[in-house]
């Protein structure tokens, strides 16, 4: 059997917890088994560019963060694009999976990675994917691996910032990475003991973002602590297209809704209001010893879905069991943070703000 292997879309922590634990499983129980890594996800099989796996590159990884296979963005819609008649990435990446001779090809990555996955199975590749983002936005599995690690680096930096908001009295932002989705910010937000939380799936109200903040500075509360998603947006923003938008951020010099909401807070509330972007340190790292183990569960079940041949697949935890979906099932959906969620309740119960008067 010969199987490829590739990580596709931003790094995370975890990735070669997956591909050790996919690479042990395949090597310990699949009679004569060739794995092939192939370089830079979906880059390295457009190019053609690959080498034989033994299991001595399984040696040492399990902790390690980033992967030792390399990765790229690929976007989704130049896939079936083809230019001046030349062949399109699509079936460059089929003309190589049958060059290769592969029986199937285990794709880790997150939203835009399933997509393709989902568009090779339907070509006839033998594709089994696996939920890696930070963001945890991938539809059908309660969580992917990578977010967990995630949400213990941008708690820290909360706590970080924390010293200097009681310190100095001020009103922080955090800016949390997670896309379009508020997971990471919410968890985050709620480990990190902020006083507000906001993200995309609830746009916030600027006055009651100030209000909030006003009353906390009367009654003596004198610092705050906002987690903000990098995708939030203000109720005003969400009415708006996308593209208009990010004209107008793109005319403050601004490409998140933070800096602004920091100026507002500053100029009515009298307040000092700093912004901290922790941005890709988000990612880096190595992973957490809960995305190891699930990591490795992830890997090695990927492992018997190819021994099994079942393929067109995607690796997720449901209830805290391990399964897998189809891959048309979820491509192209997103998974984002139901408004009612029970931690939603939960932060609202002890008084966390999500800038609305309402939710
Ligand atoms: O999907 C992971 C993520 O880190 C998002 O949270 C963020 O919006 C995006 O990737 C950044 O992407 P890039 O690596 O292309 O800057």
């Amino acid at each position: 059997m010969k199987i490829g292997i590739l990580t596709s879309g931003g790094d995370c922590p975890g990735l070669n917890a997956v591909i050790r634990g996919f690479g042990k499983y395949v090597f310990n129980q699949i009679e004569g088994v060739e794995l092939y890594g192939i370089a830079d996800g979906y880059g390295g099989l457009i190019r053609g560019e690959w080498r034989k796996m033994t299991p001595q590159d399984f040696v040492g990884i399990l902790n390690l963060g980033g992967t030792i296979l390399g990765t790229s963005r690929q976007p989704f819609k130049l896939m079936t694009l083809e230019e001046s008649n030349s062949p399109s990435k699509l079936d460059l990446m089929k003309q190589n999976y049958k060059k290769l001779g592969l029986d199937c090809l285990v794709t880790l990555g997150g939203a835009g990675t399933h997509k393709t996955a989902a568009l090779l199975s339907a070509e006839g590749c033998h594709v089994i994917g696996v939920p890696k983002t930070i963001d945890n936005d991938i539809y059908g599995t309660d969580v992917t691996f990578g977010f967990h690690t995630a949400v213990d680096t941008a708690t820290e930096c909360i706590d970080r910032v924390h010293t200097t908001a009681a310190s100095h009295g001020r009103t922080m932002l955090v800016e949390i990475m997670g896309n379009k989705v508020g997971w990471l910010t919410l968890y985050a937000g709620i480990a990190g003991g902020a006083d507000m939380i906001l993200i995309p799936e609830i746009p916030f109200d600027p006055e009651a973002v100030v209000a909030t903040i006003a009353k906390k500075a009367s009654s003596g509360k004198a610092f705050n602590i906002i987690a903000i998603a990098e995708g939030a947006m203000s109720r005003e923003e969400a009415a708006m297209k996308k593209k208009a938008r990010q004209l107008a951020r793109r005319e403050r010099g601004e490409t998140t809704a933070t800096q602004s909401l920091a100026r507002l807070i500053a100029e009515r509330v009298g307040v000092e209001a700093r912004v901290t972007v922790p941005g890709y340190m988000q990612r880096g790292g190595n992973p957490s010893a809960y995305d190891r183990v699930l990591s490795t569960e992830m890997g090695s079940f990927a492992g018997k879905l190819a021994k099994e041949g079942r393929y067109g697949v995607t690796v997720a935890v449901q209830k805290n069991e391990i399964t897998y979906n189809s891959l048309a099932d979820i491509a192209g959906r997103q998974k984002s943070v139901p408004v009612d969620h029970p931690l939603i309740k939960t932060a609202l119960s002890l008084g966390v703000s999500f800038g609305v008067e309402k939710i």
